[in-house]
């Protein structure tokens, strides 16, 4: 049987962390779903269709991944799609809180639906979303840390 795994995140924007992980989940998952949510928790910089074209853009040669939004419980959705297999990046001890209750209480949630953790490459481990946005509306250079394209988008979005 195929598997088929869901990478959910904000992606607001993706950074290379997250495409570092999104190629390393394709290579054990027949197929893997990258789920952009509409709705997150945290007040969203880009839309859900820009979050969503620029992981497309940045993910062109995974062939067995696909960018989807969702804007359901996470579990349901992963359910709806057949997939088995949650996949999480974990960078430091300090998210190891926040994903183990993200994990656990999906579980409670749906006890079919298998959270798997894949540990962030090194020199990706510093990186979030938050920081790299505020070093680009100071001014900074974002290019060691994002696709090219997340790097431009983040330069229109400020008007640099
Ligand atoms: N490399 C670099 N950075 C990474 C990373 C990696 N491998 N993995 C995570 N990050 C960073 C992101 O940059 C982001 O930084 P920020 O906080 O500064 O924005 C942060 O870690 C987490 O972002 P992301 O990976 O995009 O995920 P998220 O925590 O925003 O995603 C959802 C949360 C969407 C999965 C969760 O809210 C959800 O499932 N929502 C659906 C509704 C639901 O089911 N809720 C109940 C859940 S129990």
């Amino acid at each position: 049987m195929r598997k088929l795994a869901i990478y959910p995140g904000s992606f607001d924007p993706a950074t290379n962390g997250h495409i570092d992980v999104i190629g390393r989940a394709a290579r054990i998952f027949d197929e893997l779903i990258v789920g952009v949510a509409k709705q997150s928790p945290k007040s969203t910089t880009f839309t859900v269709d820009e979050r969503v074209n620029l992981l497309h853009e940045s993910c062109f040669e995974f062939k067995n991944v696909k960018i989807e939004s969702f804007d359901n419980l996470l579990v349901d959705w992963a359910f709806q799609k057949k997939a088995g297999v949650i996949v999480r990046g974990l960078r430091a001890l300090s998210d190891f809180e926040y994903e183990f209750q993200m994990a656990l209480t999906n579980r409670k949630l749906n006890k079919e639906i298998e959270t798997v953790f894949l540990m962030t490459r090194e020199d990706c481990s510093c990186i979030s979303s938050s920081m790299i946005k505020e070093i680009a509306k100071l001014g900074g250079n974002v290019n060691n840390f994002v696709p090219k394209n997340v790097a431009e988008a983040l330069i229109k979005k400020y008007g640099l």
